[in-house]
């Protein structure tokens, strides 16, 4: 479970979760709401997302990162052909990042990341994700409740996940300030995400 070679998808260009745009969830959230500070955006893929939040505003700055060199290379492509200089990506495995960005950033954004990791590394995910905001940063994340089922049969990713499960993987040490399933969706993916945010507790 949880074995995919990441890099390997991104050489083959194999990368059906690539929709070639942002998040229509975090579009919609980045229109209401102001994302400023230190962002880090973890399994970025092509970066998108990093851009999408990175041309918002000369007061944010966004560091994605991905475990796929490729991935990087391409969401690095991205940012230097929009001449985002408030962007960058960098080559990483998030339950390692913490080591080098402890408590640094003011924002984490998730968007299909939790679901590509392997289930049973849930509470790593979201002790990584504690490390890496300072207290009371935020993590917006586009959880995948329900994706369809694999053409292939094979479980996932991605790995669906029940709102009971969420609230208690993150129970303590972060407070829910905002939970919806949002109205717009890639196609395919409609009423199947959770946006949420949470804001990381003081200690
Ligand atoms: C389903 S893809 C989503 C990519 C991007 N968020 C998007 O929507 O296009 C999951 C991404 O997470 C990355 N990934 C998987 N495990 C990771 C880990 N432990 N650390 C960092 N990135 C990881 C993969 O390389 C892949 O780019």
């Amino acid at each position: 479970m949880g074995n995919t070679d990441w890099e390997q998808c991104y050489i083959e260009g194999d990368t059906p979760w690539d929709q070639g745009s942002p998040s229509p969830v975090l579009v919609e959230y980045l229109d209401a709401n102001s994302v400023t500070g230190r962002v880090v955006a973890p399994g970025c893929g092509s970066g998108h997302d990093v851009a999408e939040i990175a041309r918002r505003s000369d007061l944010v700055s966004v560091l994605g990162m991905d475990i796929s060199p490729s991935a990087v290379g391409l969401a690095n492509t991205r940012l230097g052909l929009e001449a985002l200089a408030n962007a960058s990506c960098e080559h990483a495995d998030l339950f390692d990042l913490q080591q080098h960005y402890n408590g640094q950033f003011d924002w984490v954004c998730e968007h299909t990341c939790f679901c590509a990791i392997d289930p049973t590394r849930r509470s790593d995910y979201v002790n990584a994700v504690h490390q890496l905001l300072k207290p009371g940063g935020k993590l917006l994340a586009v959880f995948y409740l329900s994706p369809k089922q694999r053409e292939d049969g094979v479980a996932g990713p991605p790995f669906g996940c029940s709102i009971e499960e969420l609230d208690a993987l993150f129970d303590g040490r972060f407070v829910l300030e905002e939970s919806r399933v949002p109205e717009v969706a890639f196609p395919g993916r409609e009423g199947r995400e959770l946006l949420r945010v949470f804001r990381r507790n003081p200690e």
